[in-house]
C-alpha cells in the first residue's frame, strides 16, 4: 500500500449546509484533518425527491467528485442520501464510505417514557432502512415519525443570516405532540444533518429547557467512526479548508460567515 499524503482531504457530502453539524464533530475528534465539504446545492432539498432520482444523482456526483478530488474517505453527511443511496454509492466508488443513520438506537437507550420522536425529511422517514432500525432497536417502543422540510429549509436560512420562519418548529412540534401518543415523547431523533444546527430553536419550541426532551443526532457517532476508518493515518492541512456547491450564486455567497465559521476559507462551483 502507498503512504498516504498527508494533505489528501475527507470528503464530506450534503444537499446543503447539514453536514455542517457533522463538521463540527469532526473537528472536534479530528481537528488537523483536511477537509472538501461538498454540497449538491443544485439538487436541495433531497427529501421531496424520489428514490431512484436521489441514489441516481448521489451515486453520480460522488463519483464524479472522487475521480477529481482523490478524498482518503467519503461520508454521506445527509440521511437521506444515505438511506437511500448508500449501497449504490459503495458499488461506484472504491474509497471508505461512512453513512448517516437515524440515531434511533441511543434514542432507545434514552427514553424513559418509550415513545421516540422522529424528525425528519420526507424520503428519509418512509425508507425501509428506518422501519429496520425501528425493529431491530426500538422494538416495544413506540416510534413517532414526522416529515419536516421546513426545518430543511429554516436551516439553509439561518446559515444565510436570514429570518427563520417560527411556523417551521411550530410544525414539527406539533407533528409529534399531534400524533397518537405524541404527548409522551421525551426524545427526539434529529434524522436530518440539517436539525442540529437548530438546537437552540428546537428546544425552545420543545420547552426542552423544562427538561421534557431530549435530541438525540448521528454527528459525534460519525466522527468517531471517521476517525476508527483513518487511524495511523498522517493527515494535515496544507491550506484552508474548501466548500464546494454544484450551482453557484446570491445565496451560496451569502453562506460565507457561516463557512468561515465552520473552518471553511474558500467557496467554489463543481
Ligand atoms: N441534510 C439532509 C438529510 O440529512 C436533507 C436535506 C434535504 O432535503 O436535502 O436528510
Amino acid at each position: 500500500m502507498t503512504a498516504i499524503d498527508p494533505s489528501t482531504p475527507i470528503l464530506l457530502f450534503d444537499s446543503g449546509v447539514g453536514g455542517l453539524s457533522v463538521l463540527a464533530a469532526l473537528r472536534l475528534v479530528l481537528p488537523e484533518a483536511p477537509v472538501i465539504y461538498a454540497a449538491d446545492n443544485a439538487g436541495l432539498p433531497y427529501g421531496g425527491k424520489s428514490e431512484a432520482e436521489i441514489a441516481a444523482r448521489v451515486a453520480g456526483l460522488l463519483g464524479r467528485m472522487t475521480e477529481r478530488l482523490r478524498p482518503r474517505l467519503v461520508c454521506i453527511a445527509c440521511n437521506t442520501a444515505s438511506t437511500i443511496a448508500l449501497a449504490a454509492v459503495r458499488e461506484v466508488l472504491e474509497v471508505p464510505i461512512v453513512g448517516t443513520v437515524p440515531a434511533i438506537k441511543p434514542a432507545a437507550a434514552l427514553t424513559v417514557t418509550g415513545t421516540i420522536g422522529l424528525l425528519g425529511t420526507e424520503a428519509t422517514i418512509r425508507q425501509a432502512y428506518v422501519d429496520r432500525l425501528e425493529a431491530e432497536f426500538a422494538g416495544g417502543k413506540r416510534l413517532i415519525r414526522f416529515a419536516a422540510p421546513a426545518l430543511v429549509a429554516a436551516a439553509e436560512a439561518k446559515l444565510r443570516g436570514g429570518p427563520v420562519d417560527p411556523a417551521a418548529f411550530a410544525g414539527a412540534v406539533a407533528g409529534l405532540r399531534g400524533a397518537p401518543g405524541g404527548g409522551a415523547v421525551d426524545t427526539v431523533v434529529l434524522a436530518c444533518t440539517h436539525f442540529p444546527l437548530l438546537l437552540p430553536e428546537l428546544a425552545e419550541a420543545f420547552g426542552a429547557e423544562l427538561g421534557s426532551v431530549r435530541f438525540v443526532d448521528g454527528a459525534e457517532g460519525i466522527a468517531r467512526r471517521i476517525a476508527h476508518l483513518t487511524q495511523g493515518q498522517p493527515m494535515q492541512r496544507e491550506r484552508g479548508d474548501a466548500a464546494l456547491f454544484t450551482a453557484g450564486g446570491a445565496d451560496v455567497d451569502a453562506l460565507s460567515p457561516a463557512l468561515a465559521r465552520y473552518g471553511l476559507e474558500s467557496q467554489s462551483v463543481f
